[in-house]
């Protein structure tokens, strides 16, 4: 049977990138690059490669095309159940094509792949349809949430206390979650902590954590909120796109 991982490759930093993810890139048949994302995103998965692919012959990189999701749909969980039908489309027939029988085909995802982040329900949907045409694991990597705790030396739970980790659109659309003391928002295009200002809150943000454009601030949210917003407007303007999380902690 074929077998298809899941790679964790690390948040940015080449460096953060595990023994066992090496072992598992290096024992792969096929290397499948999502076109998605910007061209740098890219580049850097390209980069991870070319540097611990040792490989020889290294295996082939194919570039699966991925559909493109309706952004402006009503129903946003409707529109994402059907652009993931679609994707599995694409990646099951990538998979038929090009990963040999009793072959390994191998997806490079960014950070962790259990912290949003849709490869593990793609390849599911694939084997709800045909439970037979793989088995697959997961590698786990460093997540950006762990890269951003690091970067500002914070453990990421309080003694016994609980986090939440949630995204900028249900920050901007419910607020402050009741009972919640610590808060990580992840996929944040609209620096959405600006709807709880009001609220006793410390900050620590980063953003292209790992990356030599690496942007970090901590401190009172009421008085860095504004501070973020133009650091953070400058940097997407200058490089076009800006990947960034921070965890919002109750004081
Ligand atoms: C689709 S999620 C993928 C998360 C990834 N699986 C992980 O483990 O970090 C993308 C979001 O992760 C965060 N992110 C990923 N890489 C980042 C980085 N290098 N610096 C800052 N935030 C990052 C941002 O919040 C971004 O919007």
């Amino acid at each position: 049977m074929r077998r298809v991982l899941a790679i964790g490759v690390g948040a940015g930093d080449p460096a953060q990138i595990t023994v066992e993810a090496v072992a598992a890139l290096n024992g792969a048949d096929v290397l499948f690059e999502l076109e998605r994302g910007t061209v740098e995103l890219t580049l850097a998965r390209r980069a991870l490669i070319d540097r611990y692919v040792t490989r020889d012959p290294s295996p082939p990189i194919v570039a699966v095309t991925e559909p493109a999701r309706d952004r402006r749909a009503a129903d946003y969980v409707g529109a994402v159940d059907e652009w993931r039908s679609r994707r599995a489309d694409a990646w099951a027939a990538a998979i038929a094509e090009h990963v040999p029988d009793d072959g390994c085909g191998a997806f490079l995802v960014w950070g962790d792949p259990s912290l949003y982040d849709s490869t593990l329900a793609v390849l599911d949907e694939i084997l709800a349809r045909e439970p037979e045409a793989f088995r697959y694991e997961v590698i786990p990597g460093v997540s950006s949430l762990h890269a951003l705790t690091a970067r500002h030396r914070i453990s990421l739970n309080r003694a016994g206390d609980a986090v939440q980790i949630t995204t900028g659109r249900r920050l901007a659309e419910h607020g402050w979650p009741a009972g919640v003391r610590d808060l990580v928002v992840m996929l944040d295009a609209d620096c959405s902590f600006r709807h709880v200002l009001a609220e006793p809150l410390d900050i620590y943000w980063g953003a292209y954590l790992g990356t030599h454009d690496e942007l970090l601030r901590s401190g009172p949210l009421a008085e860095l909120a504004v501070e973020i917003e133009r650091v953070r407007g400058e940097a997407r303007m200058r490089k076009g796109w800006i990947m960034d999380l921070y965890l919002l902690r109750r004081r």
